[in-house]
This record gives structure tokens, C-alpha cells and sequence, in this order.
């Protein structure tokens, strides 16, 4: 892998992510990570992240030189440019002068930027900079505040940018990236997502042997991936279950239950518990106490497949040790298993593993962004609905009901929800949105005039937004034709609701969902 060193400014991730959109694989490893533990790995290259804003700073982790002593290409960014500078004998001096932001990059020569504008913006944030660049090392961009702002030294296959070639702001900076693994380190691009299959499957493969499986799916993608790569490796062995709460949106019950059985072969038991849910959830309001319920007759459900799964096998004489699980690699690096600055997420996914059953947890996307899961999706052969599916939370559209939840407003949300999807499809922006809650506002009715006669209805509202990650959100700006469109048909076309609102909050302050 390339191994890249999280010096704790939150980049890392992003950067391990750019690596593989080059078709390279990547890690992100901590830096407290020693030189042994590195080497071990044998990477074909290591690139050092962006860190605190001054290599002088109280703390500021260390590089450790002995790392240039193993002939590894090395690409420092940021504040691992300045480290690698110092480490290698060149100057970083404390200049008092900040650049932040946007700053205009003079390029002079160099492999990293061959063929690139001579002049380009570049994302820089730094409070120290390069005066001096090691023995051996070419200069080969300058910026006003960076005398030295890329280096590289082509023999040693070493090479380093002030600025962050990893956001978006550095227009170039993929390309630059790109050089560096391609031309100076040296690296094949074979990661590609019917590579990355492959070897998943295999690796299932060997994990699984003989072994029987089981999964649920949530209708979700990452289920849905990690049900078909095991399904790809064990075959029957595998039993997928698919807990039907009423709470889903139309036709995707229908979507795990025809497109994704059709195209996988899985074995599915589905569990109709509507009627369950929909009891326990009678006349309940409040979310948080939506959601406990929700998870808690979701374990129950899973667990009562999961018996009748563990009866039939015990039956034929086997036993089921294995439980799949769509798990990313997001979540490994922010519960701390990939980086020294664990930012915990609490993850509200309804259900989690069921305590008492003891399973070996097979977890083929471990490894993987959320991109690469759906390229993988593809080049498994699972239909577009499912694999280009929006994030949609576990406790469904019971948290888009503010209000209790019953089963007449569930078709009502589910009817604008559809209308909503449908348009947005036609009007050519899901790849603009990360997703658009609709919610309904049931116990608010206002006034409204239709035909002849006065209405008294609910209103619907409109929540798509834009994000990286969930974490931080920006409501999008929708064409005024595709919201006009949506709401003539919403309030045209489902009984009871007499006005469309759009929110056009950011997160923070609001969150994504309603609830
Ligand atoms: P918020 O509303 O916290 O949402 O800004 C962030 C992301 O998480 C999803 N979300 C949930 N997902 N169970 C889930 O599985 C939940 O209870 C839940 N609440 C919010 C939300 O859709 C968004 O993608």
C-alpha cells in the first residue's frame, strides 16, 4: 500500500482517498506509527499529511529521519512538507507571516507539475515556511509566502508541496498527486473496483471456507455490497435477511426483494413486521424514543430470522459462525482503528449486532470509501437504484413524520417522497445532492384555497443538501423550475397536503434530518 501518516489534521483520510482515485491503494496509519512498523509494511510509497500549523508548535509530533533510510518514495504535504525539509537538512523557518486560503502558485520546472499552468491557485494553510531546500532537492514552485513551496529529488524518488493538493481548491492538485505515485515513485495504477472484487471475494473466500453466513440488508447500499461480494465467494452459504418495518420508501422493498436477489442470487428471508412496528409505535411523537423503538424491535426481528437460519442449518448438521456486515472504512479510522486522532461518530444505525449471538464478523468493506463501494457495486452487477442510492437512516421515514407515526401518513410522506425523487432524477441532480429528506409536518396544518373551497392541511418540507460526509452540511440550491415543479405535483397530487417549504438551513446549526 501507500501508507499515509496521519499527523492529526483531519486530512489524512481525504488524502488516502485521492490515492485510490488514482487507482493506488492506500492506508492511513497514525504517526505514532515507528519507522519499523512502517517499513514492515513494505509500502510502496508513504506521504506525510498536513498537521498542526507549525512544526515548532507545543507537541508538534515528529518525523522520524531514519524513514529516508530505506529507499521508500516519500511525498510530504503540508506541514509533512516541512517536516521532511527539517528531517533532511533543510531550513523551516518560523516567518511570523501566515498564507491561508486561496494563494497563487508559481511553478518553475519539476516533474510533480510538468505540462500544469505556470501559474495556478493552490489551497495553502501554514504559518512557518521552507526557506531552504535540502542538498540534492530541485525548487519547483514558489507562492509569496512559501520561498520554497514544492521540491522534489527525482534519484531519491522524494518530493514534497507546501500547499494541499488533496482539496478541492487545488484545482491541479489530483494531477500532481497522480505525478508523484506515477512518475517519480513509480507506482502501476491497478486499483480498480473489478481488481479490488476479485480480491475481495477471494479473501472472503478464505476467511469463510466452509462456513455458513448471514446478513442484513437494510436496503442500503452497503448491505447490499458486502451481501454480494460474500455471496460471489460462499454462494448459499449464505442466507441474507431483510427486516421489513413499514418504514421504508416506495418500491424499496421491492428493490432488495426482486433487483437485488435478481442480480446476486442471494438467498433473502424478508420479515414482515409492519404491523409490529407500526403498534409499538402508535401514538409515540417524541424522536429519540422512536428511534429505541425502532432498534429494539429491529433486534428482535433480525434475531428471530437469525434462529429459524440457525434451526435449518442445525437440521442438516451445520452451523451458521459468520455474520456480514457492511462496515467502511470511515468507520474503522474514526472508532480508532486506523488513526491516533480518533474523532468519535456516534453511529446511529438501527439495530447493531445482536449481543447474546456469538458470530465471527465478516467485514469485506472494511477497507473501503463509500466511492469504492459503489464501483465495486457496479462491477458486481448491482442495479443503479441500488448502488447510486442516497444515505437514507435506518429508523426510516418514521424520523420524517414530526409527529406520531401511522400508517396514512406514511403513504402520504411516502407519495411527496417519491414525487421528489422522481423529479430530481429527471432534472439530472442526484450526483448535486447528498440527499433530500422530506418530511412531513403532521400536527401543523395551515390554511390554503383550492378550487373553490377553502383546505386545512400539512405542509411538506424540502431538505436537500450537499456534503462530503454528514458531518457538516450546505443546503443546495435547487433550480426554481425543479422546486416549482415539485410542488405543483405534491400539492396536486397528495391529498391533504397544501404547501411546499424549503429549508435552507446549513449544518450546522440544523442537522440533515428533521428528527
Ligand atoms: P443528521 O440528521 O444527524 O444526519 O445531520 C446525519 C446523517 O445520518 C443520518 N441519520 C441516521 N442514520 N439512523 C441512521 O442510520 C439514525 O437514527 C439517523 N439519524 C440521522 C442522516 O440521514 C444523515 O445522512
Amino acid at each position: 500500500p501507500v501508507l499515509v501518516v496521519d499527523f492529526g489534521a483531519q486530512y489524512a483520510q481525504l488524502i488516502a482517498r485521492r490515492v485510490r482515485e488514482a487507482n493506488v491503494y492506500s492506508e492511513v496509519v497514525p504517526h505514532t506509527a515507528t519507522v519499523e512498523e512502517i517499513v514492515a509494511r513494505q509500502p510502496a510509497a508513504v506521504i506525510l499529511s498536513g498537521g498542526p500549523s507549525s512544526v515548532y508548535a507545543d507537541g508538534a509530533p515528529q518525523l522520524d529521519a531514519r524513514l529516508f533510510d530505506h529507499g521508500i518514495p516519500v511525498f510530504g504535504i503540508c506541514y509533512g512538507f516541512q517536516a521532511m525539509a527539517g528531517a533532511l537538512g533543510g531550513t523551516v523557518t518560523h516567518t511570523g507571516t501566515r498564507e491561508y486560503g486561496r494563494t497563487q502558485l508559481s511553478v518553475d520546472g519539476g516533474v510533480l507539475h510538468e505540462g500544469l499552468p505556470a501559474t495556478q491557485p493552490v489551497w495553502m494553510s501554514h504559518g512557518d515556511a521552507v526557506t531552504d531546500a535540502p542538498a540534492g532537492f530541485e525548487v519547483t514552485a514558489t507562492s509569496a509566502g512559501a520561498p520554497v513551496a514544492a521540491f522534489e529529488d527525482r534519484a531519491r524518488r522524494l518530493a514534497g508541496v507546501q500547499y494541499h493538493p488533496e482539496v478541492l481548491h487545488s484545482p491541479h492538485g489530483q494531477q500532481v498527486l497522480s505525478r508523484f505515485l506515477r512518475d517519480i515513485a513509480g507506482i502501476a495504477p491497478t486499483w480498480t473496483a473489478a481488481n479490488i472484487a476479485e480480491d475481495l471475494i477471494e479473501q472472503v473466500r478464505t476467511q469463510v471456507g466452509d462456513g455458513q453466513a448471514i446478513c442484513g440488508l437494510s436496503g442500503g447500499v452497503d448491505s447490499a455490497v458486502a451481501a454480494a461480494l460474500v455471496q460471489r465467494a460462499i454462494g448459499d452459504k449464505l442466507t441474507c435477511v431483510f427486516v421489513d418495518h413499514g418504514l421504508l420508501r416506495a418500491g424499496e422493498r421491492e428493490q432488495v426483494q426482486q433487483d437485488f436477489v435478481a442480480s446476486t442470487g442471494a438467498r433473502l428471508i424478508t420479515v414482515d413486521a409492519v404491523d409490529t412496528f407500526l403498534g409499538e409505535l402508535d401514538g409515540v411523537s417524541d424522536p429519540e424514543t422512536k428511534r429505541k423503538i425502532i432498534g429494539r424491535e429491529f433486534i428482535r426481528s433480525f434475531e428471530g430470522a437469525v434462529s429459524e437460519v440457525l434451526g435449518e442449518a442445525a437440521e442438516h448438521g451445520g452451523a451458521v459462525d459468520f455474520l456480514v456486515q457492511g462496515t467502511l472504512y470511515p468507520d474503522v479510522v474514526e472508532s480508532g482503528g486506523g488513526t491516533g486522532t480518533a474523532n468519535i461518530k456516534s453511529h446511529h444505525n438501527v439495530g447493531g449486532l445482536p449481543e447474546d449471538l456469538q458470530f465471527k464478523l465478516v467485514e469485506p468493506l472494511r477497507l473501503l470509501f463509500k466511492d469504492e463501494v459503489r464501483a465495486v457495486g457496479r462491477a458486481l452487477g448491482l442495479p443503479e437504484e441500488i448502488v447510486a442510492r442516497q444515505p437514507f437512516p435506518g429508523p426510516g421515514l418514521a424520523i420524517r413524520i414530526v409527529g406520531s407515526v401511522n400508517q396514512e401518513r406514511l403513504t402520504l410522506l411516502r407519495h411527496a417522497d417519491s414525487i421528489v425523487r422522481e423529479e430530481l432524477t429527471a432534472a439530472g441532480l442526484d450526483g448535486q445532492i447528498w440527499q433530500c429528506p422530506v418530511v412531513l409536518l403532521a400536527d401543523v396544518r395551515s390554511v390554503g384555497v383550492q378550487g373553490d373551497g377553502r383546505t386545512y392541511g400539512h405542509p411538506i418540507v424540502l431538505r436537500p443538501v450537499s456534503s462530503e460526509d454528514a458531518m457538516t452540511a450546505d443546503w443546495t440550491r435547487l433550480p426554481y423550475e425543479v422546486l416549482e415543479r415539485i410542488s405543483t405535483r405534491i400539492t396536486n397530487e397528495v391529498p391533504d397536503v397544501n404547501r411546499v417549504v424549503l429549508d435552507v438551513t446549513s449544518k450546522p446549526p440544523g442537522t440533515i434530518e428533521w428528527e
